[in-house]
């Protein structure tokens, strides 16, 4: 190894307490996870830790929503990641919450330091208020119709219709997607961190630490200005009380990255490491965060500037990487390609993703691709048919005719050095986090290896007379050469490199001990490392995965305090999902007004044998007098909606923008009601 070793402090961006972790979540995870495991292999002291995201307004009303503290909501959630990560083989160091005593404490100290330089301002605010829940809103819990095209029920940032951004203020009728209400506007004082003191630290800063392919966003950023940045929230809200200031919070993102500081706190604790050797100003201890390029700004940004206002060292490098998408698009749950990690777990091996994603990870931050019919050709061609191929051709061969025991010396000890030197690249790679790289040179080492194989043929000499040791030599290289490789993929293959350290019999895989061959060695008998992916085994994960939707919708109808994934309409549907809706003719028996609701009215629908109570959003459109005695087009097999106001037994079809023009279907007189549409 050329470089001494290194102190060096890893994070993952800490996941919300609010939801389970998905394969887009798993890139960064996994991406981390094997740079990590790469340098502890180099004999480094590095240290990997994360928490869950545990504060801030969404998961206050999930708990609210379940019934639960928000203590015992994070506390479930924590354990539900933690049990997905290990799974996944994410091997941190620590895995903490950012609601700790620890966390408490560096906020509060950071923000001490920050008010008392003078980098903290107070200014009194106008926002909206939900006066029935006596809150302010956050603008992704203000609903209402979109100020360009109209469209109903949008959120209070963008819309899902148009694609329209504007502000919450804008929308027209809004309403809280907590209590239905109409907000109204209320003042209150806001404590605001001062970015714009940072600027020519921060424009340094980014120079150096962040890629190239972030520094043309952040000077968009810089040219826009750096804006004061808001970090307190009013009460009620979960998370720490601004020490001194009554009724005020910090807002989640102030803790959140200072969980990280927390996390390694409380694992330096335990473990009797110096917590100031790494965060000290100065320190030769490196900090690496991994991020996704959405969470740029706060951690190029915000982050820095916080650390150095209140006299911490600053990272070293902060890596953002791009999103993943499935079969060429986003993730979607009707396509069944939302999936979720434990719902993976149930069918294929975390190692098969795991050497995907490395495959097509590069430095940057491009979105990937997880094809699933590339990833099952890959998978098997690469690991299985290339890599584990070279042990089982080899290790018959030493158990039954040479006792296990390989051969004293290398015949070809020029193929085996050139494997070995090919590992200095390939920790370059590593190292810079060019994945795709590493396993593209590594593959390259398993067909030289598998040609070596190939050409010595040994399944011939072993049926001739007096060739017993060109048997020996060739089947050596050959597992040497294994070793090489597994050793390499080590960072990305934890289990198969235990199976394999096992079969081999050896202590693991130090990187630089492949500089010595293993001769004149005894190994263990083998065992298959790994099978093949098969194409049943995911189809099973997206099925699942769509159950889990279906499942979702019967426990949560209707989820109106969480915003959900944008997903594109697919382009297509199967029949047999057309199928599964029940259209039917049905007559408006009744229509009436709703108390207290701006949008809805309420119907009878009579389908000839039953009749059914639906909410439909059309009120902006229809009196209820002209409505009653039509006959309409209703989903009769949607599953019951509990809403504010009753129970919703279905839904109508209309057609047009919304607001004034909105007009139900009407089918031709002659149809009845309770018909089906075909
Ligand atoms: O975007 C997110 O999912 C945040 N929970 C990430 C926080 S990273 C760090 F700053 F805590
Ligand atoms: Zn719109």
């Amino acid at each position: 190894m050329t470089d001494s070793k290194r102190k060096i402090l890893v994070t993952s961006a800490l996941p919300y307490a609010n939801g389970p972790i998905h394969l887009g979540h798993l890139v960064e995870y996994i991406q981390t996870d094997i740079w990590v495991r790469f340098q502890k292999q180099r004999g480094h002291q590095c240290t990997y830790v994360c928490a869950d995201d545990a504060h801030g307004t969404p998961i206050m009303l999930k708990a609210n929503q379940m019934g639960l503290s928000p203590e015992e909501l994070i506390a479930k959630v924590s354990s539900e990641h933690q049990r997905d990560f290990a799974g996944f083989m994410v091997g941190f160091d620590n895995y903490y919450s950012t609601h700790s005593e620890e966390n408490r404490e560096f906020a509060t100290l950071i923000y001490q330091r920050l008010h008392d330089a003078g980098h903290i301002a107070r200014r009194t605010i106008t926002q909206a208020f939900d006066p029935e829940k006596k809150m302010f809103l956050p603008d992704r819990f203000i609903k209402g119709e979109c100020p360009k095209c109209g469209a109903a029920d949008q959120y209070g940032d963008s819309c899902e219709a148009c694609g329209a951004t504007y502000q919450p203020t804008e929308l027209k009728n809004a309403y809280s997607a907590i209590s239905g209400a109409t907000p109204i506007e209320k003042d209150s004082e806001h404590f605001f961190f001062k970015l714009g003191d940072f600027e020519d630290f921060l424009k340094s800063w980014v120079s150096e630490h962040v890629q190239t392919q972030m520094i043309h966003k952040l000077n968009e950023w810089f040219e826009s200005g750096l804006q004061q940045w808001d970090i307190s929230r009013d009460a009620p809200y979960w998370g720490f009380e601004i020490p001194g200031a009554e009724g005020k919070y910090f807002y989640v993102w102030l803790d959140a990255p200072i969980g990280y500081m927390a996390s390694f706190k409380n694992w330096c604790d335990r473990n009797g490491v110096d917590f100031d050797e790494y965060w000290k100003p100065g320190t030769d201890a490196e900090l690496y965060h991994f991020i996704g390029k959405d969470i740029a700004y706060f951690h190029t940004l915000f982050w820095p500037a916080m650390l150095q206002g209140a006299g911490f060292r600053t990272p070293t490098g902060v890596f953002c990487h791009g999103f993943l998408t499935v079969n060429g698009q986003k993730m979607s749950k009707s396509r069944g390609t939302f999936i979720m990690a434990e719902t993976y777990l149930k069918h294929l091996r975390p190692e098969y993703l795991r050497y995907y994603f490395a495959a097509k990870l590069g430095s940057g931050v491009d979105d990937i691709d997880l094809s699933l019919e590339d990833f099952r050709f890959r998978v098997n061609s690469d690991l299985v048919n290339k890599v584990v191929n070279i042990a089982s051709r080899c290790a018959g061969f030493i158990q039954k005719k040479f006792d296990g025991e390989l051969d004293s010396e290398l015949t070809n000890a020029a193929l085996y050095n050139e494997a070995v030197a090919a590992g200095r690249s390939i920790a370059d790679a590593y190292e810079k986090r060019e994945y795709g790289r590493a396993m593209r040179e590594i593959m390259h080492l398993a067909d030289k290896a598998n040609q070596y194989i190939d050409n010595a043929e040994p399944w011939v000499l072993a049926k001739q007379e007096g060739r017993e040791s060109e048997v020996q030599a060739c089947c050596t290289l050959g597992i040497n050469l294994f070793r090489v490789i597994i050793s390499y993929l080590a960072p990305i293959l934890p289990k198969v490199a235990e199976d394999a350290a096992q079969f081999l019999n050896i202590d693991g895989f130090a990187w630089d001990a492949i500089e010595k061959p293993l001769l004149g060695h005894k190994i263990n008998k083998f065992k298959p490392l790994m099978q093949r992916v098969e194409p049943e085994a995911i189809e099973k994960v997206i099925e699942d995965s769509r159950q889990n939707l279906e499942a979702a919708q019967k426990v949560a109808p209707k989820k109106q305090a969480e915003k959900p994934a944008k997903e594109p309409i697919a382009d297509t549907i199967e029949f047999g999902d057309f199928a599964k809706v029940d259209l039917r003719v049905a007559r408006i028996a009744k229509a009436e007004h709703v108390e207290g609701a701006d949008k809805l009215l309420r119907l009878t629908l009579d389908l000839g044998d039953e009749t059914r109570n639906v909410f439909a959003g059309i009120k902006s459109a229809y009196k209820p007098e002209d409505l009653e005695g039509k006959l309409t087009v209703m989903v009769a097999n949607l599953a019951p909606r509990k809403m504010k106001f009753g129970m919703s037994e279905g839904m109508v079809l209309a057609a047009g923008p919304g607001g004034k023009d909105l007009w139900i279907l009407e089918p031709h007189e002659g149809a009845q009601p309770g018909m089906r549409i075909m």
